[in-house]
């Protein structure tokens, strides 16, 4: 098991790339580099080749982290070439699991179960059509459950490199 990560949303424009975003920033913080590949996409392809929502960027710049990637959607290979796929919704989780290979579903996990006393199969709400509070509260919750995702993998990996494992 090594430290490639793909957080997915359904448009991959708001969630998740926050979560990736985020997720980035603490393993850099952290001086994890080269454990660590986070990436993200979307179940949807409506938004491919974009960069994210701009109030995904601004709430994220307003904490010093940048989202550098731009929208693409899943592929079947994702699920060859990512260890942990964060599923940000129960309904996302749900197309995941259907376009998996059955050797491959146990990556599939929902990133609300990684945050500290969240309800077990809660999910990461769609900001989408909220406003600013909506895209804070995001934040907050990706901040939380990404903490906690990359203290669980630290105890789970090994030392290495995320991009030859
Ligand atoms: P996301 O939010 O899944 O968090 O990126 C959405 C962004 C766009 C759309 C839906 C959800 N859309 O329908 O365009």
């Amino acid at each position: 098991m090594s430290g490639k990560v793909l957080f997915v949303c359904l448009g991959n424009i708001c969630r998740s790339p926050l979560a990736e975003g985020i997720f980035a920033h603490l393993v850099r913080e952290r001086g994890l580099e080269g454990k660590y590949l986070a990436d993200s996409a979307g179940t949807g392809n409506w938004h491919v080749g974009q960069p994210p929502d701009r109030r995904s960027i601004a709430v994220a710049k307003k904490r010093g982290v940048e989202l550098p990637s731009l929208c693409r959607q899943v592929r079947k290979a994702d699920f060859l070439d990512f260890d942990w796929i964060m599923a940000m919704d129960k309904s996302n989780q749900g197309d995941l699991q259907a376009m998996c290979p059955p050797a491959q579903r146990g990556k599939i996990k929902l990133m609300r179960d990684f945050e500290p006393a969240a309800d077990q199969g809660a999910d990461v709400p769609d900001p989408y059509y909220g406003g600013p509070y909506e895209f804070d509260s995001v934040y907050e919750m990706l901040l939380r459950c990404c903490t906690r995702l990359l203290e669980t993998l630290e105890t789970t990996i090994p030392g290495g490199d995320a991009a030859t494992a």
